[in-house]
């Protein structure tokens, strides 16, 4: 990755952000990244440059191999409960304090952003905490912390209490559709929000990946936050390049600034 973490924040954004009434936050792995959870696609590091995501991540998959699968994801949940917040997931949660509204929305699987106080947060993609039987749904709760082998070797999933069916973890899958009335909820905020920040997202898995491109219809304020270029780039007038624990702070202090003066 690109260590260069040099950006400018335009002079003109922080009023931009001050005078918003509804700013909608959408967040993918990267802003995760600096807690020590993996991204997807970063070269070397990401979870898919490592990992097979069709032996892992369909539920043809799941099905093929139950206990390959479950102990790959108790792996994933034991590192998301290991983590803490990072200075980005309590900046985002503080923007609540100077904009109205703030609802996030994020593709990430663990429960970061609301552990550092967020509010609502929209899980396009589920929850890793949040497992479920793999055949009637019935919701599962876990009993506790996954157990320390996970992740070095194949675990059976527990059975369902009402169909003894597979539990599968909470999370959607390649070929899955988004969990029911999420996407229209996340429409409705992106339809109504006057900012929008897309922070740590490489905004190529869809249908995540319009809605920078529909908050810019609308003809929001779209702040794009990465240390890498993506696709969003050309759209988009601001671009920050840089790590989102370092920019979110400098954000936020910016439009508090602003909000002083
Ligand atoms: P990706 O791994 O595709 O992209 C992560 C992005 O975060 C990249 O653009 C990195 O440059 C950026 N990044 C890395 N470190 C960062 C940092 N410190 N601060 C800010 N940005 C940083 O992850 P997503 O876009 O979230 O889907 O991937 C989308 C979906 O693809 C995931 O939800 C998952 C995956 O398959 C499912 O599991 C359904």
């Amino acid at each position: 990755m690109n260590q260069d973490t040099s950006f400018s924040i335009p002079p003109t954004l922080p009023a931009k952000l001050a005078s918003a009434r509804k700013l909608v936050v959408f967040t993918g792995a990267g802003v995760s990244a600096e807690s020590g959870i993996s991204t997807f696609r970063d070269k070397n590091t990401g979870l898919w440059a490592r990992f097979d995501p069709q032996q892992l991540a369909t539920p043809e998959a799941f099905e093929a191999n139950p206990s390959l699968v479950w102990g790959w994801y108790e792996a994933r949940r034991r590192s998301i409960m290991e983590a803490q917040p990072n200075p980005a997931h309590r900046a985002i949660a503080e923007f609540a304090e100077l904009i109205p509204e703030v609802v996030v929305i994020t593709q990430n699987v663990d429960d970061l952003h609301e552990r550092a106080g967020s509010g609502p947060v929209l899980h396009l993609h589920g929850r890793l905490d949040q497992a479920r039987c793999f055949q009637c749904s019935r919701p599962y709760q876990h009993p506790g912390p996954p157990s320390p082998e996970a992740g070095t070797t194949e675990i059976a999933p527990p059975a369902c209490d009402a169909c003894g069916g597979y539990i599968r973890p909470g999370v959607v899958w390649f070929g899955e559709s988004l969990p029911d009335g999420i996407w229209t909820e996340a429409i409705r905020h992106v339809q109504d929000c006057d900012a929008l920040f897309s922070i740590g997202t490489s905004a190529v898995v869809y249908p995540a990946a319009q809605i920078p491109i529909l908050a810019l219809g609308r003809g929001a304020t779209v702040v794009q936050v990465n240390p890498e270029p993506t696709e969003l780039d050309d759209r988009l007038s601001h671009n920050l390049h840089g790590k989102a624990g370092v920019v979110l702070p400098a954000l936020l202090e910016a439009v508090r600034q602003h909000q002083r003066q």
